[in-house]
């Protein structure tokens, strides 16, 4: 073979190389209050260590609007969401960070159509929050965590994303019929016009791993446990996932997960909530394996 011919037939390997093993695309959604460019830091992790990776970050329900109900930022969403996945034939992989994880949970959940490999949610109130923080206090300044029931557990506070996942361990009955999204999407709701979904498992079970990240120096999430579907009792106790009665009778397929082992669970201290997404020894050991 002369030096041309061999020198084009190792290009078309090497591109055939990165064709088969190129990374899947990945789809970030932001937390409360942020937007796209907040997340640039995680943006920068990806493409420096899988170059080449298409990110797509979600560039709505920024600021203001990411207190606008779940379920409507969902129905948005899966418009964004549906086309990227159609063009991915090998899947995508999805990151939510804080109310994203949530949000991004809701995804998995209820698109029948997803083909998300990798679920990471990066210290997400995948349980629900119970606790003051700074944004709660920015909107009701003197409210306390006890009196917010009264607040979100309405027809009104169901019109802020906060109050569909708000989780107030001492009015679960309330909780259990007010709580649009949280309690819809662990099937703990009363609603009478509700009824769980089948699907609702089975799309969570297409899923190739779960990997649910959060720390003890958080700061936000409360329970931070929360973040990995820990939740509180009503001794504001922490009742870790695998004691929740969502787990043991494996409402969303969470026991099953685990028992194949894709349900994956990283904890690390020393990071506040607000770092997460900035802090690459959190993604190097978190994250980075679960995007190939
Ligand atoms: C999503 O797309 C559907 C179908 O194109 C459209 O009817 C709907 O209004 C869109 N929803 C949002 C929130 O953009
Ligand atoms: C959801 O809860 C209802 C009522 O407790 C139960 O009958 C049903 O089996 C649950 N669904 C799943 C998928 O576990
Ligand atoms: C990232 O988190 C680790 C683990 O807690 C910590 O030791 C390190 O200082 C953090 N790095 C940055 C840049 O915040």
């Amino acid at each position: 073979m002369s030096t041309w011919a061999s020198l084009i037939s190792t290009v078309l390997l090497v591109c055939q190389a990165i064709k088969t093993f190129g990374y899947k695309p990945v789809i970030v959604v932001h937390g409360i209050l942020d937007d796209a460019k907040d997340l640039s830091d995680l943006r920068g992790f990806i493409t420096k260590h899988h170059p080449g990776t298409e990110v797509h970050t979600l560039d709505f329900f920024d600021h203001y609007h990411s207190f606008i109900p779940l379920w409507d930022q969902l129905d948005k969403i899966r418009n964004f969401t549906t086309p990227l996945m159609q063009k991915a034939k090998d899947g995508v992989h999805l990151i939510g960070y804080s109310q994203g994880g949530i949000i991004g949970r809701g995804l998995v959940q209820t698109d029948s159509n997803h083909n998300i490999h990798n679920f990471i949610a990066l210290s997400s109130p995948l349980n629900g929050q119970f606790g003051d923080t700074s944004f709660i206090n920015w909107l009701f300044p003197s409210a306390l965590k006890e009196e917010l029931y009264k607040i979100f557990y309405t027809h009104y506070g169901q019109l802020w994303s906060i109050g569909n996942y708000w989780k107030d361990p001492h009015h679960s009955k309330m909780y259990r019929q007010y709580s649009d999204y949280l309690a819809a999407l662990n099937n703990e709701s009363i609603k009478e016009d509700f009824k769980f979904p089948p699907a609702w498992k089975k799309n969570v079970l297409r899923l190739k791993n779960m990997m649910l990240i959060g720390g003890p120096d958080d700061g936000v999430i409360a329970p931070w446990q929360s973040a990995q579907f820990g939740c509180f009792d009503e001794n504001e106790q922490v009742v870790p996932m695998r004691k929740l009665d969502m787990y043991q009778s494996d409402n969303i397929g969470l026991k099953t997960l685990d028992q194949t082992g894709r349900l994956h669970e990283c904890t690390i201290s020393g990071v506040h909530h607000t770092s997460w997404h900035k802090n690459e020894t959190v993604f190097l050991k978190c994250i980075e394996p679960l995007l190939t």
